[in-house]
């Protein structure tokens, strides 16, 4: 899809979209964003486990022609990322899920759509032209997520991700000290925040305060979205409910435990999405990026896997992938862009990391994301698990005293 929008000219990092889209946004609104579980450190500990996967440069290998296309549960796209989940993505900027739906047909790369997106999964579809997986969680409701099966079915969708990771939602600190709840509360407090972020504010209230949306539309449901009602209940036979409702691709996502990785492998999932939410939900768990090679190891060298959960960098999608990855899913960078700047702003960060990924690829020696191995990792020690992957047994050249 061409359209004439130019990137920003005010993001050159992910970090300056952050900070830019702290600026812009109101309090409320950023620490939704920006925030983690408990003490917030695991959001910081994700990224920081990336940054200590150090990758060895070679050199004179003729890397003049690049390619990040990648496969994934059969399809293939342009580039090694796509957009995680998000639900009320549109508080960042009016319009922000049409934008990350365009974004995506765009660079022919998926789009999650949050079941508790602010535009309608019809919708998603139809302005990603395609390129759109819906996310699900089971909350006490089964026959509304049956429903949006359903209407994801007769819309078109091919996969499904059933994320498992929120049985009960998390303390967040901040949307607590914030006041942050949904349905909307405006007190003094968010008043007083809303009316000190004016350009955001006004824009928001010209195009509606956002909803979710597939809520709305429901027609079996109440249409209301209760962010904090429980979703304890599901378990192991709502896994094998889902799955003989669901023919299409079915992605498990929020997965940290090999043995659990083993057990959605033999259930008949098709995919796992190695999460912990952004850091988002068990404070105390560790990074990610720890836990894929040993659910690499534990489901085998050709189960998919996605992985999420504290990429700031196209080098980072590159790490990912070096530690036995399939694909990777962007999360809280695409929010800030488009806070930062709407629409250019996300073109802008899509860029960024496309251009970094494919640098990293180019400064490894390689020509091709698809032959990406542990090989190019020298620095391990974040790499806490040295058994050899089964995926390559590459991993075995890992230091042994790593
Ligand atoms: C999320 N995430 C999420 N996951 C999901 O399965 N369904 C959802 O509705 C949401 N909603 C959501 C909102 C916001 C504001 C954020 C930041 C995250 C989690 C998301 O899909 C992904 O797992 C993490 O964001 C990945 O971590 P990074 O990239 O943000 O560090």
């Amino acid at each position: 899809m061409s359209d004439n929008i130019l990137p920003s000219q005010k993001i050159f990092s992910i970090k300056d979209a952050r900070e830019l889209s702290r600026k812009r946004l109101p309090k409320l609104v950023f620490d939704f964003i920006d925030g983690a579980s408990g003490d917030e450190k695991l959001a910081e500990i994700n990224s920081r486990a990336l940054d200590q996967i150090r990758l060895e440069p070679k050199v004179l290998r003729n890397v003049e022609k690049r390619s990040l296309k990648k496969k994934v549960l059969g399809y293939e796209f342009d580039f090694p990322f796509g957009f995680a989940p998000m639900g009320m993505t549109n508080l960042s900027w009016p319009g922000a899920d049409s934008m990350l739906a365009a974004e995506s047909a765009r660079n022919n790369i998926p789009t999650c759509v949050s079941m508790a997106s602010t535009t309608t999964l019809e919708k998603m579809y139809e302005l990603s032209e395609g390129h759109s997986w819906m996310q699900l969680y089971i909350f006490q409701d089964e026959n509304f997520v049956m429903e949006l099966l359903d209407r994801a079915k007769n819309t078109g969708y091919e996969v499904a991700i059933l994320t498992v990771d929120v049985p009960v939602l998390s303390r967040r600190t901040r949307d607590d000290k914030n006041g942050f709840s949904y349905p909307f509360k405006i007190g003094p407090k968010q008043f007083f925040d809303f009316a000190t972020h004016p350009t955001w504010s006004l824009s928001t209230l010209l195009s509606g305060i956002p909803k979710p949306m597939n809520y709305v539309t429901s027609k079996s449901g109440d249409g209301i979205f209760k962010r904090k009602e429980s979703r304890g209940s599901t378990d192991w036979d709502t896994l094998k409910r889902v799955r003989d409702k669901w023919k299409g691709k079915l992605i498990i996502k929020g997965v940290m435990s090999p043995d659990d990785a083993k057990l959605i492998k033999d259930a008949g999932a098709d995919a796992i999405q190695v999460s912990n939410h952004g850091g988002r939900q068990l404070d105390s768990a560790t990074a990610a990026i720890n836990m894929l090679p040993l659910i690499r190891k534990s489901v085998g060298s050709e189960f998919p896997l996605i992985f999420d959960s504290g990429i700031r960098s196209g080098s980072d999608i590159v790490r990912a992938l070096a530690f036995g990855a399939d694909y990777a899913m962007i999360g809280r960078p695409v929010m800030y862009a488009m806070g930062a700047d709407g629409r250019k702003g996300l073109r802008r960060i899509v860029e960024i990391i496309k251009e970094e990924a494919s640098t990293t690829l180019g400064l490894v020696g390689l020509n091709d994301i698809n032959d990406i191995t542990s090989n190019i990792v020298i620095d391990s020690t974040c790499l806490l698990y040295t058994s050899p992957s089964p995926r390559d047994a590459t991993l075995s050249r890992m230091p042994s005293s790593a």
